[in-house]
């Protein structure tokens, strides 16, 4: 969809630009087809926020930009439903499916009807009201009668419309039903998260989903990357909209409602069992987990005369798919480690199928989790596949006739050096950055956004440097020639020279970012400033103990630990001496206040600087004392301009700012 907005005032503008924000979202969340680039969609995003920037009384609360309150409530209104969300009876197995089909029949004197075969997705059920076309409140199911509000989060969930414009005329008012989950890819990573942060992992992406909804700052569910798949349309006082099932799942979708296309109606029970069955089979191949199938009867008149039991629909059922669970034997446990050092006990198992795909390996987390399973090589455990994609050991099953404990190693199993578990702590590392199973991780960290910002500098490049004995410890790269660099595989002489200029330009960074460079574990940028500030050069802070760290601003006992055994380390001590000779700033000059050569000035950047990024520009601005903003405004003090610079740079002449290059940046910033 090409735009074009510049002939229209600002109102107009605005509208145009949520109308095609809308359509992308709906493409990229909804239909999963994606039109544009997450770049372009950024960039109308930002479109609209200057335009309401600077024009306040034209947002409106379905705003694409809304969807983020940013608040911390104080906890969850009670609502109550407006009328019972009930659960769903349960068929184990085919039998059940059978004998609850045969009753329906009966109840309906043989009079012709249909299914409607939904995926029963492993999530939370949530009820969104919506009025005058806007989204009002969303309710989690609670206790059935009372669900707890929890607008502000599900306004985060990106599949679930703010808005419904095409619906107001007919219907101003009615209530969506549906699941919130979350899919595979978001719970790993979720998890991953977690672990590197000592923080307990989810057990499956249900409890990952509900965790994440009914938190209080809704910037959390936001980056959480939640779904909402809707299945049922209700009015307000909880019937139906529609004389069929179907019918509404029709009208959410082309609403603008993600439901999920995997659905049929099937004329009687042995189409549903196919159906059953079919995506029984298929069920790993899904982005999200599912654990059955709901059966509906797709007619409302039918479904009213069907009624309720106490709990439950007379007209419905949930087909509910078998534990992914088998029973085999732990034939050695050996450790992995991973890219943060950490050791990761491994159990190795008589290979076994579950649901179809088999299962030789699962992981044991670490020693403490061995120790509650009771674990020990030989056993006969339980392994189930849940939401991850590495299966679990659930229990043991049986102990083995000549079983043997398991130890964790003293060593590291790749570089043979020194292991530690601090205490309070359940995971295992090897500190030695410079262990090849940590290398390459380090180096990410080290060139990452933020941190040493050496833009080109990739997974594929990093594998190659590592794997070709190019560079043995972060320092290396400082010694890297450009013919080096452009003897890698897809590499030519212009991205090797761009690589070079970043790897050689990032030695200028102040001291705070070296510090949060070498990946000590808890020290980001934040603390690393703290220690800058307090230390004033990386050799005192290397040299103190950790009695001193801790007079550092918020260093406790945990982190200066961490700190303190960094640098006894050897080969960490061997890796500072090689940053000093490659010249990294080892000493805290800039101060973030505004003393600095540019305390009190203003700086907005546009456009492509010819030799700095945004990221470094600003970085070296704030090193400075100056200040960057995002929008030009009458307290701005410069404009800095590069290649391609947009309408800041119209904003700037008409507000008579002065306009200055990156030369003449570079300039004021020389002058210490
Ligand atoms: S219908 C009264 N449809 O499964 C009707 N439920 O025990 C109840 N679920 O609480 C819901 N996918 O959280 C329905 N396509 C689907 C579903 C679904 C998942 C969940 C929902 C409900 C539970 C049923």
């Amino acid at each position: 969809m090409s735009f074009s907005t510049s002939a229209l005032d600002p109102a107009a503008q605005a509208e145009s630009l949520r109308e095609t924000i809308r359509h992308h979202e709906h493409q990229y969340y909804v239909l999963d087809q994606p039109e544009i680039s997450d770049g372009e969609y950024d960039d109308l995003v930002r479109r609209l926020q200057r335009i309401e920037h600077d024009h306040p009384e034209l947002i409106t609360p379905d705003s694409p930009t809304q969807r983020v309150g940013g608040k911390t409530r104080e906890g969850f209104q009670k609502v109550p439903h407006s009328s019972p969300m009930l659960s769903l009876d349960n068929a184990m197995d085919e039998a059940e499916l059978r004998a609850f089909d045969a009753r329906v029949r009966e109840l309906l004197g043989d009079e012709p009807f249909r299914y409607v075969a939904e995926l029963k997705m492993d999530g939370l059920s949530m009820a969104v009201r919506y009025e005058d076309a806007c989204l009002r409140q969303a309710i989690t199911r609670g206790d059935g009668a009372t669900g707890e509000d929890v607008t502000e989060n599900a306004r985060t969930i990106r599949s679930l419309p703010l808005s419904v414009p095409n619906a107001a005329s007919k219907y101003p008012k009615f209530e969506v039903r549906g699941e919130v989950v979350m899919n595979r890819r978001a719970f790993e990573r979720l998890n991953a998260e977690r672990e590197e942060r000592e923080l307990t992992r989810f057990a499956n992406p249900r409890n990952a989903a509900a965790g994440s909804l009914r938190v209080l700052e809704p910037s959390i569910t936001a980056s959480r990357r939640l779904d909402y798949y809707a299945y049922f349309l209700l009015d307000t006082s909880g019937a139906p909209l529609f004389d069929s099932h179907w019918k509404s799942l029709e009208w959410l979708s082309r609403h603008g409602f993600k439901v999920n296309p995997k659905r049929e109606t099937c004329a009687d029970v042995e189409e549903a069992l196919d159906f059953c069955r079919e995506w029984e089979a298929q069920r790993e191949t899904l982005p999200y987990e599912i654990d059955g199938v709901v059966l509906k009867v797709d007619s409302v008149d039918q479904q009213r005369r069907l009624g309720y039991t106490a709990k439950a629909p007379r007209w419905a059922i949930a087909f509910k798919y078998a534990a992914r669970q088998v029973e085999t034997e732990v034939t050695d446990i050996s450790v992995q480690v991973g890219r943060t050092g950490a050791l990761t006990p491994v159990a190795h198992l008589a290979p076994r199928a579950v649901s179809g795909v088999t299962v030789s390996r699962a992981t044991l987390h670490n020693e403490d989790e061995i120790a509650r399973l009771g674990l020990q090589i030989g056993d006969t455990v339980v392994v189930e596949r849940s939401g991850d994609v590495i299966p679990k050991v659930v229990r043991v099953k049986m102990q083995g006739t000549r079983r043997r404990p398991f130890r964790m190693p003293k060593e590291c199993p790749v570089c043979g050096g020194r292991v530690v578990r601090e205490e309070g702590e359940a995971v295992t590392r090897c500190i030695n950055v410079n262990c090849p199973a940590r290398l390459k991780e380090s180096i990410r960290h080290f060139a990452s956004r933020g941190v040493m910002n050496i833009e080109g500098l990739g997974d594929a490049v990093i594998d190659q440097l590592v794997d070709r004995g190019l560079v043995t410890s972060v320092a290396d790269l400082y010694d890297l020639s450009k013919e080096q660099l452009a003897g890698l595989d897809r590499m030519g002489p212009k991205s090797a020279g761009n690589l070079f200029n970043k790897i050689d330009r990032s030695r200028f960074f102040a001291m705070p970012r070296v510090i949060a460079a070498l990946g000590i574990r808890f020290v980001g940028e934040r603390t690393a400033e703290f220690l800058a500030q307090h230390f004033g050069s990386l050799d005192k802070i290397s040299e103190a103990s950790r009695e001193e760290l801790m007079e550092a601003d918020e260093v406790g006992p945990k982190v200066a630990e961490s700190i303190f055994t960094f640098f006894r380390e050897p080969r960490n001590q061997e890796l500072l001496q090689k940053l000093k000779a490659a010249n990294l700033s080892f000493e805290y000059t800039a101060r973030r206040k505004k003393d600095g050569t540019l305390g009190g000035l203003t700086f907005v950047l546009t456009g492509t600087l010819p030799t700095l990024s945004r990221e470094d520009a600003k970085h070296r601005i704030e090193s400075a004392g100056g200040k960057v903003a995002s929008a030009v405004s009458r307290k701005t003090s410069y404009v800095v301009a590069g290649d391609d610079a947009g309408s800041k740079l119209s904003k700037a002449k008409e507000l008579k700012i002065p306009v200055i290059d990156e030369a003449a940046l570079l300039e004021l910033l020389s002058k210490k």
